[in-house]
């Protein structure tokens, strides 16, 4: 008899909740919901709100709410997403530092209590915490992983459907490089029913929407002022549980560790992989115009620049 996949997810505020509410309708496993002690029964009580949604939807998936990792421990998947979000007067610095901090006394309960898991990193700034969790667990490289790609792509992909009016399901795009500002669209791997979108959509048009998706999570920011953005970035989350505990193989853009690969020498960056139970099975390495190389090259260059600050701060 196959035993259903325990997964765990760090912070129980809107993109943790949300993952876990995605999670449970798939029915990807059972899930525990952990916060820190202030913040009392709030876990407890989303999880209970959500084993009350169970008879609606039709999801066997028992959801647990905590603030001790006693309950995560032997945890086949850990999504990590607390944090603290960027607040006004806030230097990025500042911002890095205290998730950093977070992000490792996370990481370092992870390392003790489910030293199996593959880990799944969505704090901000991504390329940097990723490897704080990395470094923090000395889990083997291809079981620590950033969300960043699949959201990024997402966005990408609901504004190409946006403006051909057509379905999303036939849109596909890939892309590579940091999350956000420093992503790096991919012209030859975006189609719209297979079709390049470069026949579809004007020049000036694509411009546009590449722009609009490197700004997605501020344009959600600016319109809802006291959060950032949780339905995409939870759904691009579980995704990727899901590439895990159902050993799919997709084929996704995440924020894998790269050494040889595109000659990155050792860090953290948003590239094509195969997401299988075994974490980051594989990095696949394309081919890129003059023009990809050296945005993507900026976009590696901005990875380092970030990770020696978070030395910096919590050395
Ligand atoms: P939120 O503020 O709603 O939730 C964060 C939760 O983390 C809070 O409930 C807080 O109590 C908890 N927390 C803080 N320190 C903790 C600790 N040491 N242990 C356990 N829990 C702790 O924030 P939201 O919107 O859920 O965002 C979470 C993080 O994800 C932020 O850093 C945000 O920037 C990032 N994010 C990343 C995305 C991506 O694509 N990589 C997309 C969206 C958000
Ligand atoms: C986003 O892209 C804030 O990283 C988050 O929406």
């Amino acid at each position: 008899m196959m035993k259903r996949a325990k997964i765990t997810i760090i912070g129980a505020g809107n993109v943790g909740a949300t993952t876990a509410h995605w999670c449970a309708v798939a029915e990807l496993g059972d899930i525990v919901l952990l916060d820190i002690p202030q913040t009392e029964g709030m876990p407890a009580g989303k999880a209970l709100d959500l084993m009350q949604a169970a008879p609606i939807f039709g999801f066997d998936a028992r959801v647990v709410g905590t603030t001790s990792y006693h309950d995560t421990a032997g945890s086949d998947v850990v999504v990590i997403t607390a944090g603290i979000p960027r607040k006004p007067g806030m230097s990025r610095d500042d911002l890095l530092g205290t998730n950093a901090r977070i992000v490792g006394a996370v990481a370092e309960q992870i390392r003790r209590t489910s030293p199996s898991a593959i880990v799944i990193v969505v704090s901000n700034p991504l390329d940097a915490m990723v490897q704080r969790a990395r470094d923090v667990t000395g889990f083997p490289p291809a079981r620590v992983i950033g969300q960043a790609g699949v959201l990024d792509t997402a966005r990408y992909r609901a504004f190409l459907a946006m403006e051909l009016n057509v379905s999303v399901e036939d849109v596909a795009a890939m892309l590579l490089g940091g999350h956000g500002d420093t992503m790096v669209p991919l012209a030859s791997c975006s189609s719209a029913g297979g079709i390049p979108v470069a026949q579809l959509v004007s020049p000036q048009r694509l411009k546009e929407i590449v722009e609009r998706t490197r700004a997605g999570g501020a344009e959600i920011v600016g319109l809802m002022k006291t959060s950032s953005a949780y339905y995409a970035p939870a759904a691009a989350t579980a995704q990727m549980v899901e590439a895990i505990v159902r050993d799919k193989k997709r084929l996704l853009p995440c924020a894998a560790y790269c050494d040889k690969e595109y000659g990155v020498g050792g860090y953290y960056v948003g590239v094509p992989v195969v997401l299988g139970a075994a974490g980051v099975e594989r990095i696949i390495e394309l081919e890129m115009t003059a023009e990809e190389r050296a945005a993507f090259q900026r976009s590696i260059d901005g990875v380092k620049t970030l990770v020696e600050a978070m030395a910096q701060l919590v050395n």
